[in-house]
């Protein structure tokens, strides 16, 4: 057959194959098929030899004119395809999603109970201080009339870093701190941090939080602790909360109450709303008694004040709470081991 013939089937055939390529990979196969290396084009012009000298400029010029052709061919059969593709790929794009947040971390519970609990202190004109973990056995233990023999002091209770210095078993010591720091009354601070026990099972850590709480003035009675953590619990847990103060013992005050709320699953009712309706009768965080042990307080010793150099007419109070217990109790965590894991999907959830 004349080769000129056959150049010029070449194109229609071309065309019939794109129109038929429905992806950007089959129009590669037509491409490498007509106008690659070996494709249908090349093989043609390798029969050039076949052809008399004088009809060669006529098939060259020939060929080329198809070269062009061809690449026009696919081409533009290229550009349709993908602006099919560009318009397929929007019409899956919803531009009115909202977009996804990156999580920028957030704050650790027991670091959010913490500062709101420093904050309503504020309202009341408690001032936020700080001071060392690493306490010396006077500010922990001596100057907080603990007697010599007291267990607290034991190798039991305490973590000793050397003779005479301990890790704080509890925020207390920034009551001498803070009574030595200013020299005189009046004053009213809150100190959270952390304190340190040899404690480790479910439900003790060796490391926790506590917040101590002190005023002292002249003429500080009973009363005014009472006013003042009743309203704090009740700011802290709820206006209908009822609050129990029952006598107890601390070396370094005198009287010394622990206080109870009302259990804040049950309401103080002791049973819980069962599943099937009507009541279970067990409550399980307050053991059905209806009360919660919250904080422990009292009426500043006069042998503490007597330590710091402050005189007989000062009185005050003081408390200490648990961070811990009190995070808890307000996100419903059952485990206080949550807390010192640090799984993300626990610690995501506080923002
Ligand atoms: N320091 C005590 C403890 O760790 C808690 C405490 C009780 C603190 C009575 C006080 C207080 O300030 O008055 O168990």
């Amino acid at each position: 057959m004349n080769l000129i013939a056959e150049l010029e089937r070449l194109a229609p055939s071309l065309q019939s194959g794109l129109a038929r390529a429905s992806s950007l990979s089959e129009l590669e196969a037509l491409h490498i098929d007509f106008l690659g290396r070996k494709g249908a084009l090349a093989r043609l012009m390798s029969r050039l030899p076949e052809l008399s000298p004088g009809e060669r400029p006529a098939f060259g010029k020939a060929a080329n004119a198809v070269k062009e052709e061809l690449t026009a061919l696919v081409e533009r059969r290229r550009s349709m395809l993908v602006a099919e593709a560009e318009e397929s790929a929007l019409a899956r794009f919803d531009p009115s999603l909202p977009g996804r947040r990156p999580w920028t971390g957030s704050l650790h519970p027991i670091t959010l109970v913490m500062e709101e609990i420093c904050r309503l202190f504020n309202e009341l004109g408690f001032e936020t201080i700080s001071g060392p973990e690493v306490e010396t056995d006077f500010h922990n233990f001596e100057a907080l009339n603990f007697p010599r023999d007291h267990p607290a002091r034991d190798m039991q209770d305490t973590l000793f870093v050397s003779d005479g210095i301990v890790m704080r078993t509890h925020t207390s010591p920034m009551q001498v701190r803070s009574m030595l720091e200013r020299k005189a009354p009046p004053l009213a601070v809150i100190a959270p941090g952390k304190v340190y026990r040899r404690d480790s099972d479910i439900t003790h850590t060796p490391m926790f939080h506590q917040i101590e709480g002190l005023l002292v003035d002249k003429n500080i009675s009973l009363a005014h602790l009472r006013g003042t953590l009743t309203l704090f619990l009740r700011r802290l847990f709820g206006s209908e909360l009822k609050v129990r103060f029952r006598p107890s013992f601390f070396p370094f005050t005198e009287p010394s109450v622990e206080v109870d709320i009302s259990c804040i699953l049950c309401s103080g009712t002791g049973r819980r709303p069962s599943e099937q309706g009507g009541y279970d009768e067990s409550c399980r965080i307050c053991k059905s008694t209806g009360w919660l042990e919250i904080l422990g307080c009292g009426m500043i010793d006069p042998a503490v004040f007597a330590h710091v150099g402050f005189d007989e007419q000062c009185t005050g109070f003081a408390f200490g709470l648990g961070v811990e217990r009190v995070a808890m109790l307000k996100y419903g965590i059952g485990d206080l081991r949550m807390f010192f894991e640090g799984d993300l999907r626990f610690l995501r959830q506080f923002v």
